[in-house]
């Protein structure tokens, strides 16, 4: 045997030397729920150790995630119900406790990199991303509310805007948008491959956000779909996105990877809810080591070749490669 592959591997120091991926805290965006109030941090029982936050404790939060080193933030706004309506108003009222929250964490930690989402769920009545219209999700009369609710982000200091609304020719109206207001150095991380998932689910509960009726399926893609993952990031791309996403992450490894190989532009993924949600839920059974498990897979989906991950794992791996 002239070749032994496990020479490679006999011990920690050699593994390391030869080891392909790396993972770290530059690689991960910390998404969390944002409530109006104070002094609330509220569990999600459905994402254990994952909380909706007034803005006082979120703002104590993001400084303890600063400290471990995590500097991408995704914040989602918990919205009640009696402010949601057909059109989503709130979404782009500049005095809303979300967008007063936002200048309030840039003002305070002005070294933070924060990214939003972009899509009228967390603000409407329907809970559909788009606006409905006789039961139908219309998509270019939705475009003019998602580029308005971007301009009130970005003037809010949103450094990355985030459309996960998957309407189609959003991203090149939200650009347009941004650049006439002044903001042509905001970013635009487009959910670019957006799957039709059950894995969304603890995010809906998180939000209270499940569709009134309905499903997802005309806007998000098919599972079963991957060269469709190619046609949206052209456009994307196209129409000016600096990131692109899949999402979610671990049933879609092959299109992360298959993007990574046909485009130049970075990528990243979105570790869902339910990802995380089976992953506690298979460690408090003691059916998995918590650790281990979580190591694996964020590395498993920087390996298919995402640069990013949005992931809810973030500050428990970053106190995981302190401890
Ligand atoms: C809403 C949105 C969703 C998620 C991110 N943005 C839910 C959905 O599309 O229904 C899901 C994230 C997660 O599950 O962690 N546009």
């Amino acid at each position: 045997m002239n070749i032994r592959p496990r020479r490679n591997r006999k011990n920690a120091a050699i593994r390391d030397m030869v080891q392909e991926t790396q993972l770290s805290t530059d690689n991960l965006i910390y998404p969390m729920f944002l409530k109006d109030g104070n002094k609330i941090k509220e569990d999600i029982p459905s994402l254990p150790n994952i909380y909706r936050w007034s803005i006082d404790l979120l703002l104590s939060e993001i400084e303890e995630c600063l400290k471990l080193g995590i500097r991408v933030f995704d914040i989602f706004p918990a919205v009640e119900d009696r402010l949601k309506d057909k059109t989503a108003t709130l979404s782009y009222d500049p005095n809303n406790f979300y967008l007063k929250a936002i200048r309030e964490i840039k003002s305070k930690f002005p070294e933070a990199v924060l990214m939003s989402d972009v899509a009228l769920d967390p603000y409407s009545s329907d809970g559909h991303d788009g606006l409905v219209e006789n039961g139908k999700i219309v998509n270019d009369k939705t475009l003019p509310i998602l580029a308005k609710m971007s301009v009130a982000q970005a003037e809010a200091g949103i450094d990355i805007i985030g459309p996960s609304d998957m309407m189609d020719g959003r991203v090149g109206v939200i650009r347009e948008a941004l650049d006439e207001h002044g903001f042509s150095e905001t970013s635009i991380m487009s959910y670019t491959a957006k799957y039709a998932s059950s894995f969304y689910g603890p995010f809906r509960d998180a939000l209270n956000s499940t569709p009134k009726s309905g499903d997802k399926k005309t806007y998000q893609m098919n599972p079963a779909n991957k060269m469709e993952a190619i046609v949206e990031a052209g456009l994307d791309i196209e129409e000016g996105a600096d990131m692109i996403m899949v999402k979610p992450a671990l049933c879609y490894l092959d299109v992360i990877h298959l993007l990574k190989e046909h485009y130049p532009t970075p990528v990243t993924a979105y570790n869902v809810s339910g990802e995380y949600a089976m992953v506690h839920a298979a460690s408090r059974n003691g059916w998995l080591d918590y650790n281990a498990a979580v190591y694996e897979m964020l590395l498993s989906i920087r390996r298919a070749g995402a640069e990013g991950i949005l992931t809810y794992f973030a500050k428990d791996f970053a106190q995981m490669i302190r401890s």
